[in-house]
């Protein structure tokens, strides 16, 4: 089987190396893959929203099977395109895709079928904006409606912020078209959690649970980023937890996903406020999460090329889903300077000795060659990924790997996994 990958990241490089495993698969291609992702795939450089490009590829190598990564594509329509000229593709649909798209269309389908989430109100207006944000008060939750790569939320600790937050959202447009609605949210408060499963329109399997670290600096610290790390199994994610976050959440929402005439088939992720054993949604996304994608599949034993079938067959209620019980870990490798402004092209020294660290594999993100050697060629650079038969080795195992590393600017958290040996393991 042919297999073509959409996206260049770490959780697109962590897929690759699972399918890769497969027996199925004989040949992948990637778009636009990036310097590891390039061993295992041979890569073209269409871009991963270049939706005509990607379909006249995918016929020209006549592949079998195209995963999407990204968000992007994904609601751009990617799986009706490549449906409608008969080609297989792991995925939702554009219009089911938009359960992360829109943040309005997301919070009225929880409202509508009684899913649990934070309070809120959608403005088009500043002005209406600004009177709801003075109404209810500080702490508030202020959000780009459109897609803004996980940046477009200020949680706001004072009414100053939240209007500040209106002025940079709707105002300067700082997330552009994403910024013409805002959702305005009741904030929270309690543990985060990444809740992932497949779908197949009707059976939805959990999978493992995982935590990611969304914050740049230790402790919690600092401006939110796409992901600086991320663990897999979560310990706050108990069996009992699980059972009811499948009940009252992600059933509940694949059902009306269907009664909306969205059927959605492929990973819905919620991601989770977790307060004294209850769950409420934050945020849906229509796709594997990034980073958790790397620990989850470093522990996934059914093969994924069967599980996607199963999927695309409406048959996912046949299939056992395995997964190894050692926890892992991953590290982001992150440009110096990111979230912020970052520079690329830096050599990354230490790959080998690193893949040489057992137990240890390194994802790459935003990586690729010049002059015969690897540089660094986006903010988050690799997730270096551990496993270990308890999170506390894990956690070491990957450290080990990321001290093999280095390149000018490199930082990283160093409290990932923290968190789960807290809880316990
Ligand atoms: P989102 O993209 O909607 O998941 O938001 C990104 C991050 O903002 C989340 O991971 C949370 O850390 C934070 N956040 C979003 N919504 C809320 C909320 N209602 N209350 C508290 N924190 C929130
Ligand atoms: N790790 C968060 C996400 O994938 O959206």
């Amino acid at each position: 089987m042919k297999v073509l990958v959409v996206g260049g990241g770490g959780r697109e490089h962590a897929l690759i190396w699972k399918i890769a495993q497969s027996p199925k698969v004989t040949k992948i291609y990637a778009a636009p893959g990036n310097a590891g992702i390039a061993q295992l795939a041979e890569c073209t450089p269409l871009k991963s929203d270049d939706i005509p490009g990607l379909l006249a590829f995918a016929k020209s190598k006549a592949i079998d099977l195209t995963l999407v990564g990204p968000e992007g594509p994904l609601s751009l329509g990617i799986v009706d395109e490549f449906t409608k000229a008969g080609l297989r593709v792991f995925g939702p649909s554009g219009k089911a895709a938009e359960i992360e798209a829109s943040k309005q269309f997301s919070k009225d389908l929880m409202k509508k079928y009684h899913i649990p989430t934070a309070e809120y109100g959608v403005f088009t207006e500043r002005a209406a904006a600004e009177a709801y944000v003075r109404e209810k008060g500080a702490p508030i939750v202020v959000k780009a409606d459109g897609l803004a790569a996980g940046k477009g939320v200020v949680v706001a600790e004072t009414v100053e912020e939240a209007v500040k937050a209106l002025d940079l959202i709707m105002g300067k447009k700082a997330f552009g078209a994403a910024g013409d609605r805002v959702v305005i949210e009741e904030c929270l408060r309690g543990e985060e959690a990444s809740f992932m499963a497949f779908s197949d329109g009707k059976t939805v399997v959990p999978m493992a649970s995982s935590q990611d670290h969304k914050r740049v600096f230790d402790a919690d610290k600092g401006p939110n980023t796409g992901g600086m790390g991320a663990y897999s199994p979560a310990p706050i994610v108990t069996k009992k937890l699980e059972r009811k976050v499948m009940e009252t959440i992600m059933v509940p929402t694949v059902r009306a996903m269907e009664k909306e005439g969205r059927l959605f088939k492929g990973v819905l992720y919620a991601g989770l406020m977790i307060n004294d054993n209850e769950a409420r949604v934050l945020e849906f996304n229509a796709r594997f999460g990034d980073p958790e994608t790397q620990p989850i599949m470093a522990r996934l034993e059914t093969d994924l090329i069967d599980i996607i079938e199963a999927i695309l067959a409406g048959s996912l209620s046949k299939i056992d889903i395995k997964w190894k019980p050692d926890s892992a870990v991953c590290v982001v490798m992150a440009s110096g300077g990111y979230p912020g402004n970052y520079e690329k092209g830096k050599v990354i020294c230490g790959l080998e000795n690193a893949a040489g660290v057992g137990s240890v594999s390194v994802f790459h993100a935003g990586t690729a060659f010049k002059d015969g050697k690897i540089v660094t060629d986006g903010g988050r650079v690799l997730g270096v990924t551990g496993l270990g038969p308890v999170v506390a080795a894990a956690i070491d195992n990957a450290y080990k790997g990321v001290r093999e590393i280095s390149f000018e600017g490199a930082h990283f958290r160093r409290d990932i996994g923290a968190r789960a040996l807290e809880t316990g393991n």
